[in-house]
């Protein structure tokens, strides 16, 4: 398979500790891959290298056969790949439908279409990105009224309102009931499919994860502890053993 996003020795220190350790990663095109870890692993600060949040250490970032190490973040943004975070940054006050309007502008505005798009083709857009995450209902209500779930189902839309190629997901479901987990990973899973999207993915919760990944890999105090097929990685003691809380 044709690799979107590999990484090579990815290391961030923070003073003298180094929470990213010399990461190497593949991410095939079109692939659902997670990224799994106990609490402190390094999976979140790996994000922000990716998206250009924080500078790495050392090592290297390539998107689509393109050096991205270092950029800022929109211009990672501007290359095709797209965050939602681990903790909610939506714009509150704007209405659901607002927020994913102001999203697909920006986009717009930066591939200088927007003379080309009417603002009747923008709402269009936003009412399909909003069913599509099941917030068809809410589009009138304001982002800070809805439901921690459906928060995080905006989070996720305002990110696909970027048109990604690779969409970063920093525990899309944290916080979340069993019932919204499974919605809105259902959701995620199905969007992906459906618009060939590659889709990197940390979370908790290994039922999820197993299920709906095509490829895992394990971090564990900084490092990759294992990474291959869902399956394999399943079935690895030493990767159960991290889970379990004893060392491998
Ligand atoms: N800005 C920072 N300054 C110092 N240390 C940091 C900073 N950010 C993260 N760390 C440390 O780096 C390590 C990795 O943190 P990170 O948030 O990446 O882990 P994680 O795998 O995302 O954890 P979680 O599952 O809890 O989200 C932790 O020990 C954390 O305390
Ligand atoms: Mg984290």
């Amino acid at each position: 398979m044709t690799e979107l996003l590999t990484i090579r020795g990815l290391t961030r220190d923070f003073g003298g500790f180094r929470a990213v350790d010399g990461v190497d990663l593949d991410v095939a095109q079109g692939a659902i891959h997670s990224v799994i870890g106990p609490n402190g692993a390094g999976k979140s600060t790996l994000f922000s290298l990716i998206t250009g949040e924080r500078r790495p250490t050392a090592g290297t970032v390539r998107f689509d056969g393109r050096d991205l190490t270092g950029l800022a973040p929109h211009a990672v943004t501007r290359a095709g790949l797209a965050k939602a975070f681990q903790t909610t940054s939506i714009f509150p006050r704007l209405t659901v439908g607002e927020s994913v309007c102001a999203a697909l502008a920006a986009r717009n505005a930066q591939l200088r279409l927007l003379r080309s798009r009417t603002k009747a083709g923008i709402r269009a857009e936003a009412e399909t990105i909003c069913g599509a995450l099941g917030l068809a209902e809410h589009i009138h209500r304001a982002g800070s009224a809805l439901s921690h779930g459906d928060q995080r189902a905006l989070e996720v839309a305002l990110a696909l309102a970027t048109a990604p190629r690779l969409l970063l997901l920093d525990e899309p479901t944290a916080g979340m009931s069993p019932f919204e987990t499974k919605r809105v990973v259902d959701q995620i899973t199905g969007l992906a499919r459906e618009r060939g999207l590659t889709v990197l993915f940390s979370e908790h919760d290994l039922d999820t994860v197993f299920s709906i990944s095509d490829e895992v890999t394990v971090m564990h105090q900084g490092r990759v502890l294992a990474h291959g097929p869902a399956a394999e990685v399943r079935a690895n003691d030493e990767v159960m053993a991290v889970y379990l809380g004893s060392e491998p």
